[in-house]
Order: structure tokens, then C-alpha cells, then sequence
């Protein structure tokens, strides 16, 4: 598996690649991976003769009281994990390769898909994002790029953004990975003391007690989030930033389920923020 650091090196290897007529697909990441990053190879090698992967803790996407400077990077372990998942060659840029000029002066903007849940209480998080899978986008030319569940507001906004500005990739989800006890796997896991690891898991039970009730017959969206508030509200180190019920397309608020819905979370664990969501009614359109 190779590891190259410059983006000359990236063109030069996929345009060599493509003249033996060779798919490429991308799977973006910040590093510090987990079984949700290798789900994510694994998809990907099933649709493509190569997997790239890249690794880049993007200054983008965080806000200025975030956590970019602590976000945990180890690009020995993440090699050794990838190449065993079956990556064919890593991208991973040092910042100044990325951003010659920082901040930059072109962005990309994904209007709508990006304003509300995440979009609220992390203004300019998904500009981050779109600008920064765009130049992804640009230097490996991949036919697919792959991206995880956990993320999916983020999944939506790159969807869009992909089919906007037609680009000739195509983009998939990839179902959330969870710990044997639920817990939506994420690097920022790492945060967490034991006793917080134990009350994060109030994020899938609320989720879960969500498709029971909504699977008991409960469509109404202000009683089921109530429910799960009560659910995340019995853990003191948790203190919710958004629970909503959205259409599973545009993200627009739904005071019923009375079509595919993403119930979405956002909650701290003490200073961490953590988001989990589950899909809700996705099979109402067969039934139509
Ligand atoms: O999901 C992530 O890890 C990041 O947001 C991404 C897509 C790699 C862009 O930096």
C-alpha cells in the first residue's frame, strides 16, 4: 500500500491507473480510523478495481472552540488498519498541501441541506466539508466516493452538492457501525471517560425507544421526541443540542411520520458532542 503526501503524486498514480482502465473509489476520512472508516473500504472494494483513501483532519470544517487541534491523529496505526482493509493507496496531506492559502478564497456552499440540525450549532462546519471532498474530488477523480451514515446530514450535503455541480461521482452511504452495546462508532469516542462511555449509550437507546414507539403506532414528532429526551435526560453528564425528525430527503422538520424520516441527535457527553440517527418508515414507498 502505498502513502503519498503530495497532490502531483496523487494525480500522477490514479492517471496511470485510469489509462489501464482501472475504477477508483474514495473514501474520505480524518484519520484515527475505526470499524465504521473500514466498512466504509470494505463497500468500497466490492465496486471498484482500487480504494483510495484519504486522511486529512480538515481546519475547514471545525469551529474556532472546536477540536481541531486535539483531534487524534496516528497515521502508523491508521496505515496498518487500512492496508489490511484492503486500501490500495492512502492521500495524506499535510495542511499546507491542502491549503496553500489559508483560509482560502473559494468555498463551496450547499444552501438548504445545510442550515439546520448540525448546520445550527456548527455554522460554516459543511462549507468545510463541501470545499474540502471537492478539492478530494478534484485531485483523485475517483467513480465513487463512500461515506458513512453516522454523518447523515453530511452524506446529503456531498449528494447534493455532487449532483449540483455535476460531477461525475457517484456518492453512497454506508450503514452506521455500533459497539456491541450501540453506541454509533466515531474517533471522538476517544473523548470519553468510562463513566461517560457507559451514559453515552443514551443516545441509540433513545433512538431505539423512537422506532418502538413510532413501530407501536406513534407518529406524532413532538411526543416521540419528548420520550426521547426523557430517555437522554436520565443521564446527568448528557445535556441534549438537538433531537429532530426530518424528511429523509430534504431534512425538513416533520411534525408527523408519514414518510421516510432520519431521526437525528446531537448531544454532549460531557464536552463531547456526539450525533447518532436512525432511519425511520423507509419502506412506506413500497407500500404506496
Ligand atoms: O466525515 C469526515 O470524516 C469528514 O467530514 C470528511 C468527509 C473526511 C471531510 O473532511
Amino acid at each position: 500500500m502505498l502513502i503519498l503526501r503530495k497532490i502531483a503524486e496523487v494525480r500522477q498514480w490514479v492517471q496511470e491507473k485510469k489509462k489501464q482502465g482501472l475504477r477508483v473509489g474514495l473514501v474520505p476520512t480524518m484519520g484515527y480510523l475505526h470499524e465504521g472508516h473500514l466498512s466504509l473500504v470494505r463497500a468500497a472494494r466490492q465496486e471498484n478495481d482500487l480504494v483510495v483513501m484519504s486522511i486529512f483532519v480538515n481546519p475547514l470544517q471545525f469551529g474556532p472552540r472546536e477540536d481541531f487541534a486535539t483531534y487524534p491523529r496516528d497515521l502508523a496505526r491508521d496505515a496498518d488498519l487500512a492496508e489490511r482493509a484492503g486500501v490500495d493507496m492512502i492521500f495524506a496531506p499535510e495542511g499546507e498541501e491542502m491549503y496553500p492559502y489559508y483560509p482560502q478564497d473559494t468555498t463551496v456552499q450547499v444552501a438548504r441541506l445545510a442550515e439546520g440540525l448540525c448546520g445550527v450549532s456548527r455554522p460554516g462546519h459543511f462549507t468545510g466539508v463541501a470545499t474540502v471532498v471537492t478539492k478530494l474530488f478534484m485531485i483523485v477523480l475517483p467513480e465513487r466516493a463512500y461515506f458513512g451514515q453516522k454523518d447523515y446530514q453530511q452524506f446529503l450535503v456531498i449528494k447534493r452538492m455532487a449532483a449540483d455541480l455535476n460531477m461525475p461521482i457517484e456518492v453512497r452511504m454506508v450503514p452506521i457501525k455500533r459497539e456491541a452495546d450501540g453506541l454509533a462508532m466515531s474517533s471522538r469516542n476517544t473523548y470519553l471517560s468510562a463513566e461517560e462511555r457507559r451514559q453515552a449509550v443514551c443516545l441509540v437507546a433513545a433512538l431505539r425507544l423512537c422506532k418502538e414507539r413510532f413501530e407501536q403506532g406513534e407518529n406524532n414528532s413532538e411526543r416521540l421526541i419528548k420520550a426521547m429526551t426523557a430517555r437522554i435526560n436520565r443521564e446527568p453528564a448528557a445535556q441534549i443540542d438537538y433531537i429532530k425528525i426530518c424528511d429523509a430527503d430534504t431534512l425538513e422538520e416533520m411534525s408527523r411520520i408519514d414518510r421516510p424520516v432520519v431521526v437525528a441527535l446531537a448531544v454532549y457527553i460531557g464536552k463531547t458532542r456526539l450525533i447518532d440517527n436512525m432511519l425511520l418508515n423507509t419502506d412506506v414507498m413500497k407500500n404506496v
